[in-house]
């Protein structure tokens, strides 16, 4: 199939109809693909009810398309599910200023993560670390006959490493088994490895395992994006040195680079939340890794180039799935998954991180200019003037002039529609 373009230029003035038609027939959706995105959900509470415990309903959320992305020389539209206005336009602008420099370009390593055994009350630590370390192969082997069909996919556990930690509670053994994930997550194949060499290990070390699981600082299954873009795109050099300058405050000071990392994970997780990824363990990987020197830094880095442009530059985990869990019972997860015609789990890392760069930048951008609240303004201009009851052509005119009153309240919108509409008099 020829590859089609993700630059739609002027995609938010369509109406919604004409976006999901659009997307439809890129995707190549089918009719009840499309239903169940209009209908918000496509989650029978049948399924809903298989998925979590006590549940009494579902909820939807907006399911969005960013465009413009082109990364490894490939387009890609983006599905994103998020309640915030202004993230999904942020990433779509900001993806066509980094086309323009040649697109983004994406890296992630082998699906690799990593499963903790602790090990306690080891009567000899230097010993039952030589003895683990010993007995790796045979340990991979058991591991490996505990999941054939990820061994048949071509993941499998890769090695055993070992740390000695001083604890408030004595010194431990921590075991780490590094499992090739492959398009899992992983979470379920780490577990049962790990649960599975606990008496071999106790059996080696004399010690007492305690705590079998996956770590979410998934530190061996990075993704990195890095991206350009020309100084005359993004308001000249002044502003490119101001980017920076942002970028060093929030690399310097943990309380900016809370703020700055959450930006990046508003792309993130709403690409995570439309393709049903374990979110929660995402943002915890993240924020563990943003720490990993000691002090909590900045996930990307921005810097001036010889020329004067652009350059941004993001790494961290990534321990996203394309098989398993809710990725494949969501129906709408498995229509985002269509919609970014991705092939493996490592290919919608690297575009969830390519989106995270573009999130971040469209935020520092926005804070070392207008400010961020313009455009969260005029969205929520937008919001009460629809409230309000304005439609069609007359809504843009009812946002211009809430948003000109300076006063952008429900009370303001109805009155400038009722305005509009003839119902009372000019005034
Ligand atoms: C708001 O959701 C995200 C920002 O605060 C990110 C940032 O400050 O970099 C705008």
């Amino acid at each position: 199939m020829a590859e089609l373009s993700s630059r739609i230029s002027g995609f938010y003035r369509l109406g919604l109809e004409e976006r999901l038609k659009i997307i439809a027939s890129r995707a190549g959706l089918s009719t009840e693909e499309m239903e169940n995105l209009r209908s918000g959900g496509g989650l029978t509470l049948e399924v809903a009810d298989r998925m979590i415990e006590n549940v009494i309903g579902t909820m939807a959320y907006p399911f969005a398309v960013a465009v413009n992305f082109r990364i490894n020389g490939r387009d890609y539209l983006v599905p994103m599910v998020l309640e915030e206005p202004s993230v999904v336009a942020a990433a779509s602008n900001m993806a066509r200023l980094m086309r323009e420099g040649d697109g983004i370009r994406a890296w992630s390593s082998e699906p690799i993560m990593i499963g903790q055994i602790q090990v306690v009350e080891v009567p000899d630590m230097e010993k039952a670390e030589r003895a683990i370390l010993m007995a790796k192969p045979k340990l991979l082997e058991i591991a490996n006959s505990k999941d054939p069909v990820l061994v048949r996919l071509g993941g499998g556990a890769r090695d055993i490493e070992t740390r000695v930690i001083e604890t408030e509670a004595g010194r431990m053994l921590i075991i780490h088994v590094l499992v090739d994930c492959r398009d899992a997550m992983g979470a379920n194949a780490v577990n049962t490895i790990c649960e599975s060499l606990a008496p071999y290990v106790e059996d080696i070390t004399g010690g007492r395992v305690l705590l079998r699981i996956i770590s979410n600082l998934a530190d061996r299954r990075l993704v990195r994006a890095e991206a350009l873009v020309r100084k005359e795109d993004i308001g000249g050099e002044r502003v490119v040195d101001d980017i920076v300058k942002a970028w060093a405050f929030a690399d310097a000071d943990p309380y900016r680079a809370a703020t700055n990392n959450k930006g990046i994970m508003n792309g993130v997780i709403a690409v995570a939340l439309a393709t049903a990824q374990d979110h929660r363990a995402l943002e915890a990987g993240a924020h563990a890794y943003a720490a990993r020197d000691g002090q909590y830094r900045s996930l990307s880095r921005w810097s001036k180039n010889g020329e004067g442009d652009l350059v941004g530059f993001l790494e961290m985990p990534m321990a996203v799935g394309t098989v398993g869990g809710a990725t494949r019972t969501h129906p709408i997860a498995r229509t985002a998954l269509k919609i970014l015609g991705i092939s493996s789990a490592r290919e919608l890392a690297e575009v969830m991180a390519a989106v995270g760069l573009a999130q971040n930048l469209g935020a520092l951008r926005a804070l070392v200019q207008e400010g961020i609240q313009k455009g969260h303004m005029r969205l929520h201009a937008r919001n009460l003037i629809i409230m309000a009851g304005a439609e069609g052509e007359m809504i843009d005119k009812a946002v211009d002039l809430l948003v000109e009153s300076g006063e952008i309240r429900f009370d303001r919108a109805q009155e400038i529609v009722r305005r509009l509409k003839g119902e009372v008099k000019l005034g």
